[in-house]
């Protein structure tokens, strides 16, 4: 090291994966720092101390004393419960091996549980429910035609405004306001926002626990008057939402319920709680807001000030008295980052499409919002459409349709001589296209800016090669991630917007490499789980699983069959088992664990009650019987989703394509995935001591491979629907005996070749293609389908300019022909967990990265590659560059970690198992056939 190195320091101290957090579920938070030593080499930590000490007294409740241990994830502190309500801060003492002593601080702040404030009601119009009921074509038509020509005023309604004055006689010390409601809301005290959060409480399964947000106000309170503000609008709570575009799915009436609990110098405490009747509201200048549809303000009504003290709130409308409801809810404190505007992209090019529109690009497909500035005469309409695609003329495309896709925000101009901005607060839309009309004169592109907004998690990789096409798609799934990780994973940010529980269980592994989602699933998966509670079981393809599809949806329809879908519902076992290989803390296995035990139960009970009808009765044939109880085969699926051969005629008959993965492919992915959560179920099993169950579990997945590979499985190999994505089903999940899996994988092969060298992947089994492949000696074939330009491909859609991953292979045509399908899907973006591994050369290979693997394809098509990842311990940074038969690489390894330098057989080198530091070491060619 030289003079300049940075001493070592502790960085990024969390609890329970947050920074400072104000208020958690736990009472025992796992805390979590880094030790980062750039420039140091071999610097590694020997123990720890942390001290918990009470904010308010500063008296220290629990203390490790010095804990001799290289841990620095998930650790707890024994002895230690936080009190409900109270704030404390922590201090890490970490000792190095070099004999050094490090120090560092944060806080934390423990949930209260209490709720003792009623809802407060505003007056309002009741929200108008409408959309369809049922995934009936009739009755989505009937929907649709419904409110043709209804004017969205009628539809819609304004979002209300809240003012609740109190007086405090003198400033508290801590003041910590906690607040939920029914719609979604933003809150402000003496006319400053509490804080930068969007959509406030966010989106869960409403009727079965209430989310409440806490945010430290102390510095917002003043001695004397303060005035409390909420706006309220509809979010997902009454507005469109989901795959039906139904509204007022959780409620037709808005409400708002909040606590201010005030902690003073004396030690007295107190919570300032909300008499309904002595809160006012009003409406403001918005005329509507939703989700789907968007919103519309009348600037001319703008009514500053209606939330300061003092001054008699003005507005459109007279102020009326509350009503007091009854607050009778679970809740739950929210607990993860917030959604916030997390970045600003300037508008490229503003021109006159060949129809004559006014479009804007903003170069990057996104969910957000256009803010603008704008001069004009009061009462001035402008209308801003949003779009993720242009059709082949370069006209303005809706790429999603179907019931309220409206995506279309209107500003009425207030007048104001000097200019003035707008932004849209309650709505968001998915786009890279907008098309304004009545702008006044023409828009410049400097009028136009798209806020992107997404939960608010911190990025932690990167990656660029020698190939920038590979570049592109990395960041591509890095766009369709933000777009996506909105409050909850969602499978599009423009169509359903909804939380498809297949669509995030194939993206867990790259979201979790590209993104620290340790808080924003594990608040999923709890609702998830008490989604699955309430199912008896089951999980559903969406959580929140909407109430319009809960009972009987879908009767009589393929969907009211495709209740638990495999591959969707299998999110319950996936999702924390990947958390728990990225981040290595098992608390996130230790909290599913008996829900996922419940789920393989249940895949079990429906396995022996249902076979697949095509089989009739089988009282001749016990043994085959036997066979078949042991299969969860029986039921409907949505089996290898968009897989291209099941997708053909798409753009005729878009219904009956949709429906060939179901059909063909349910009675394959049911009892594969059945394997899949049964083994993962093992291993967390094992990762959590419980040996004997997870040995039960080992013979019970035997049983059920057994079974599969003698119904399913020729003594050839072949099996049936000889697709692709079966075959890569069956070899990733081990589901055949050693001595066909040669044949299967010839017959993978073949297909691949049969079609050119192209993937014919969906949903499910995509994600473990190119690894069945690397792993049975077709090193080749998969970096071809890597680097395959033609679709369907990763590259196609990086060909023909794609920003985002595309929700179908095909969703864009040659010719430019736009498919009504999402552009901005993540699920396919899950190939970044794979060059990330094969390519970049980052593996985990113990969880969290304690032991990485460092494995880069010195042999394929790149010649260099500069990646890293921020694992849990800090950064883990590979670089590579190859020139003929010499390869020099750079690895940087954070303190807690061991790489294993893992070259290709063809290739040696000095490295083998590296310490903290920065290596640098070559590595030579030689003449050996690594495709093994
Ligand atoms: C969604 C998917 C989802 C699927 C379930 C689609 O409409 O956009 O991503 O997983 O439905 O079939």
């Amino acid at each position: 090291m030289t003079a300049a190195t940075p001493a070592p320091f502790l960085d990024r101290l969390r609890a329970d994966h947050l920074d400072s957090p104000v208020a958690l579920a736990r009472t025992a938070p796992r805390l979590a720092w880094q030790v980062v030593a750039e420039g140091w080499t071999g610097v590694a930590q020997a123990a720890y101390r942390i001290a918990i000490a009470e904010a308010a007294t500063g008296a220290v409740v629990a203390d490790t004393g010095v804990v001799s241990s290289i841990d620095c994830v998930g650790v707890t502190v024994p002895g230690f419960e936080g009190t409900p309500g109270a704030a404390y801060e922590w201090t890490l003492e970490v000792a190095l091996t070099t004999g050094e002593t490090l120090s560092a601080g944060s806080t934390f702040g423990i949930a209260r549980t209490d709720w003792i404030a009623p809802w407060v009601e505003p007056s309002q119009a009741d929200v108008v429910v409408e959309g369809p009921e049922n995934p009936r074509p009739d009755l989505v038509v009937a929907a649709v035609e419904a409110i043709e020509g209804v004017p969205l005023k009628q539809r819609l309604h304004p979002p209300r405004l809240l003012r609740h004055d109190f007086t405090l006689e003198s400033r508290p010390l801590r003041a910590v306001l906690r607040i939920t409601s029914q719609g979604v809301h933003e809150a402000s005290l003496n006319g400053a926002a509490v804080s930068d959060a969007l959509f406030g409480p966010g989106y869960e399964s409403y009727e079965l626990s209430m989310p409440v947000v806490s945010h430290d106000v102390t510095a917002l309170l003043a001695e004397g008057d303060n005035t409390l503000g909420v706006a309220l609008a509809d979010g997902w709570w009454a507005g469109r939402i989901s795959f039906l575009g139904r509204s007022a799915q959780y409620g037709d009436r808005l409400r708002a319920s909040w606590q201010l609990h005030l902690e003073f110098e004396d030690g007295s405490e107190a919570t300032v709680v909300p008499d309904p009747e002595a809160v006012a509201s009003s409406r403001g200048p918005i005329d509507y807001s939703d989700i789907f549809i968007g919103e519309r303000h009348d600037a001319r009504l703008d009514n500053a000030g209606w939330d300061v003290p003092g001054a008699a709130p003005s507005g459109p409308e007279a102020w009326t008295a509350c009503r007091s409801v009854p607050f009778t809810e679970a809740i739950h404190p929210f607990v993860g980052e917030p959604v916030r505007r997390v970045m600003e992209l300037p508008a490229q090019r503003v021109w006159t499409a060949p129809n004559g529109d006014t479009l804007v690009d903003f170069g990057q497909v996104l969910a957000g919002r256009v803010r603008l500035r704008v001069t004009g005469a009061a009462g001035t309409t402008l209308r801003l459409e949003h779009t993720e695609a242009l059709d082949p003329h370069g006209d303005f495309f809706r790429n999603v349709t179907g019931f309220a896709k409206d995506q279309a925000d209107e500003y009425v101009l207030s007048g104001d001589p000097v200019g003035e901005t707008w932004e849209p607060r309650f709505t968001f839309h998915g786009f890279r296209y907008v098309r304004v009309t009545g702008w006044p004169g023409e828009p410049r592109p400097e009028d136009l800016t798209a806020v992107v907004i997404s939960s608010d998690l911190t990025p932690t990789a990167a990656l660029e090669t020698s190939d920038p096409r590979l570049d592109r798609l990395f960041l591509n799934t890095v766009w369709s991630q933000r777009s996506n990780f909105l409050a909850v994973p969602t499978d599009c940010p423009q169509r359903e917007r909804a939380g498809y529980t297949g669509d995030i269980q194939i993206f867990a592994d790259a979201a979790s490499i590209l993104m620290d989602v340790q808080a924003f699933l594990d608040r999923w998966m709890a609702d998830l789980r008490r989604d699955q509670a309430r199912r008896g079981g089951g999980v559903s393809a969406i959580v929140p699983e909407p109430p319009a599809m809960g009972g009987d949806f879908g009767a009589g329809t393929i969907f009211g069959e495709i209740r638990t879908p495999a591959g969707w519902a299998d999110a319950v076992t996936i999702v924390p088992w990947s958390l728990y290989q990225h981040y290595g803390d098992a608390t996130v296995l230790a909290d599913s664990i008996d829900a996922m035990r419940t789920w393989v139960e249940f895949q079990a009970r429906q396995a022996a009650t249902a076979n697949p009808e095509r089989l009739g009765d089988l009282a001749d044939d016990p043994e085959r019987a036997a066979r078949q109880a042991l299969l969860w085969n029986g039921g409907l699926h949505f089996g290898d989703w968009l897989a291209p051969s099941t997708m053909v005629g798409f753009d005729e008959h878009p219904g009956d394509a949709i429906l060939r993965a179901p059909q063909w492919t349910s009675e394959i992915v049911g009892p594969a995935f059945q394997v899949r959560s049964l083994s993962i179920l093992a291993q967390a099993e094992r990762a959590l001591g419980n040996t004997a169950e997870a040995e039960g579990l080992e013979a019970r997945v035997a049983k059920v491979r057994a079974a599969f590979a003698a119904e399913y499985i020729g003594t050839d190999g072949r099996m049936e629907p000889d697709l692709q994505g079966m075959y890569v089903l069956a070899l990733a999940f081990e589901l055949a005996p050693a001595e066909v899996v040669p044949a299967i994988v010839d017959r993978l092969v073949a297909l691949i070749h049969e079609a050119g060298d192209h993937l014919d992947t969906g949903f499910v089994s995509v994600p473990f293609l190119l690894d069945v492949l690397w792993d049975h000696g077709q090193r080749e074939l998969a970096r071809t389908l890597l680097l395959q330009d033609t679709a369907p491909s990763w590259l196609y859609e990086v060909a023909q300019g794609a920003t985002t991953i595309w929700e179908a292979w095909h969703a864009v045509h040659e010719d430019g022909t736009v498919e009504e399908m999402s552009l901005n899907h993540y699920a396919f973006g899950c190939v970044v967990d794979w060059i990330m591994r094969r390519q970049a050369g980052i593996e985990p290979v113990e969880p969290g990265y304690r032991t990485a693997r460092i494995a880069p394809d010195l042999d394929g098509p790149l010649t260099s590659s500069d990646a890293h990842v921020d694992t849990p311990y800090g950064r883990l940074a590979v670089t590579w560059r190859r020139e003929g038969a010499t390869a020099r690489l750079s690895v940087v390894v954070p303190v807690g970690v061991t790489a294993e330098v893992a070259l290709p057989d063809s290739w040696s080198t000095d490295a083998a198992v590296l310490a903290q530091g920065t290596h640098e070491f070559t590595a030579i060619h030689e003449e050996v056939d690594d495709d093994h």
